[in-house]
């Protein structure tokens, strides 16, 4: 292995943190960026000047046209989302051909498995998770009971097209028997993922092999995680959570390399907190301040275009995804959105239905649900972060704030967002990950 370690960026609240931005502006400096778990229910936007870009599956380094981008064996592939969103990106005139390669290890999202999502959704009632209605529910259970197709499927077309339909059969029975749903056309269902597969299968490639020649070479890369560690499916407030592994460990699994290739973890956090979809989220505000955050940081989805739930930063729950993930670091987003405001609020401690301190985001998400969060007020600043490059320029209120975030968490806040855009970042302070972000973004 080279000298220079690899990265990781992945997400520490309950996604939607700011990962998209932070990969694209890291991964100038990257030769490969590796996105490991989820599917297209991830929503990844990249703004460079006045262009804007939506990624859901493809990784965020695409944008830097001399960047490899590659999809791990853990991910699940919606064959139609992924050729939609490389035309997207070509008519954009991002070149995807030659640079993103696809595990042939990952799973296929076949239309009756969004069918499932929705079914499911609808029969949970009041209950529902709030699941982006992709079907990456139904296709990682699919994995788990060995009966998934898997992506090198797409290069075997008389195999994928037995299996797709042998397996979508399966699925409409349990439509109609299990929820009462309507069955899927499966002929039309077929002809979508057959046209499909026709062009992604010349992006198959092993992946692992691939990142080893990378990095035995002396070219680290830049792991991409999706969704959040509060999202993650052992460590989030499960059930309301996601399918897949967030954690730093899944890339490894999902790449097929060792655990020494992956490097140190940037955790992605909001200066604040917000949630899409159902389940605890002790720091919700519900009041005016609440929609002052929506407002202003534009929490609306990527991927659905669902208001999100906006509260308060959440030390609690941070540290918990700090020591979980092992986050050495933080990239700290959206600060700007808190400019103008008289006073902010940060949970600082949980206490339970009878008064007790709760010293962790609990195992049982009901317990969650009944947490009263202790709040520290911190006062807000005057003048404005937005846009600002460098730390000596942030308002004297602001600095305190992110002196006293990094004091709580325990680990060094070292990078700062101020805007949306690629170049409204800084590197701030001087850990090990701040003078290495500082070096990328010098261009050095
Ligand atoms: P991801 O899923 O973690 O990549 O995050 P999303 O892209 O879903 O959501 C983050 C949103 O915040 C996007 O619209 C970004 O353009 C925007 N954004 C990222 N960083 C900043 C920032 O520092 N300030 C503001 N105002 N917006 C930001
Ligand atoms: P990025 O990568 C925010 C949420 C859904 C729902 C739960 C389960 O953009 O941060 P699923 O469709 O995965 O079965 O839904 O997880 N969710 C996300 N929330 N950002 C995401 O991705 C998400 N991906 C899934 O809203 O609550
Ligand atoms: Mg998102």
């Amino acid at each position: 292995m080279g000298d220079q370690k690899s990265m990781m960026v992945i997400g520490g609240q309950w996604g939607d943190e700011g990962k998209g931005k932070v990969v694209d502006l890291l991964s100038g400096s990257f030769l490969a960026v590796v996105r490991y778990n989820g599917g297209h229910n991830a929503g990844h936007t990249v703004r460079v000047g006045e262009r804007k870009f939506a990624l859901h599956l493809v990784p965020s380094g695409i944008i830097h046209p001399q960047t490899r981008c590659y999809m791990g064996a853990g991910l699940v592939i919606d064959p139609t989302a992924l050729l939609t969103e490389i035309d997207r990106l070509s008519d954009e005139g991002i070149e995807v051909e030659g640079r993103l390669c696809l595990s042939p290890r990952a799973a296929i999202i076949l239309p009756t498995h969004r069918a499932l999502d929705l079914a499911r959704e609808d029969r949970r009632g009041e209950g529902k998770i709030g699941t982006t209605g992709r079907g990456i529910g139904p296709a990682y259970q699919d994995i788990a009971q060995r009966r998934c197709l898997r992506t090198w499927m797409l290069a075997t077309p008389a195999k994928l097209r037995d299996a797709a339909r042998d397996l979508m059969l399966r699925h409409n029975a349990e439509l109609v028997a299990l929820f009462g749903a309507e069955e899927v056309d499966v002929d039309e269902a077929l002809a979508e993922v057959m046209a499909a597969a026709k062009r992604l299968a010349p992006l198959l490639r092993e992946v692992g092999p691939e990142i080893r020649r990378h990095v035995d070479g002396g070219d680290p890369i830049l792991f991409e995680g999706a969704q959040g560690v509060l999202l993650d499916i052992n460590w989030g407030t499960y059930p309301f959570v996601t399918s897949s592994s967030c954690l730093p460990g899944f890339a490894a699994a999902s790449c097929g390399v060792g655990p020494g290739y992956l490097g140190p973890v940037l955790g992605v956090m909001k200066a604040y907190a917000t949630r899409v979809g159902s389940g605890p989220f002790p720091t919700e505000d519900f009041g005016p301040d609440g929609d002052g955050l929506r407002d202003r940081g534009a929490e609306y989805g990527t991927t659905t275009g669902r208001p999100r739930r906006c509260g308060w930063f959440d030390v609690v729950a941070a540290r918990h995804a700090i020591q979980t993930a092992g986050i050495d670091a933080l990239a700290l987003t959206k600060i700007d959105v808190l400019d103008g405001l008289k006073t902010l609020k940060v949970c600082v401690a949980y206490e339970g239905p009878g008064g007790e301190l709760v010293e962790t985001v609990p195992a049982d998400a009901e317990l969650l649900a009944e947490i009263t969060p202790r709040y520290v007020d911190i006062p807000g600043w005057d003048g404005a972060t937005e846009g600002m490059v460098s730390e000596e320029t942030l308002p004297e209120g602001a600095r305190a704030y992110l002196d006293f975030l990094e004091d709580q968490v325990g680990v060094p806040v070292a990078l700062v967002s101020t805007g949306p855009r690629r170049d409204e970042t800084m590197a701030r302070g001087s850990s090990a990950m701040a003078r290495r972000i500082a070096k990328i973004l010098s261009g050095a």
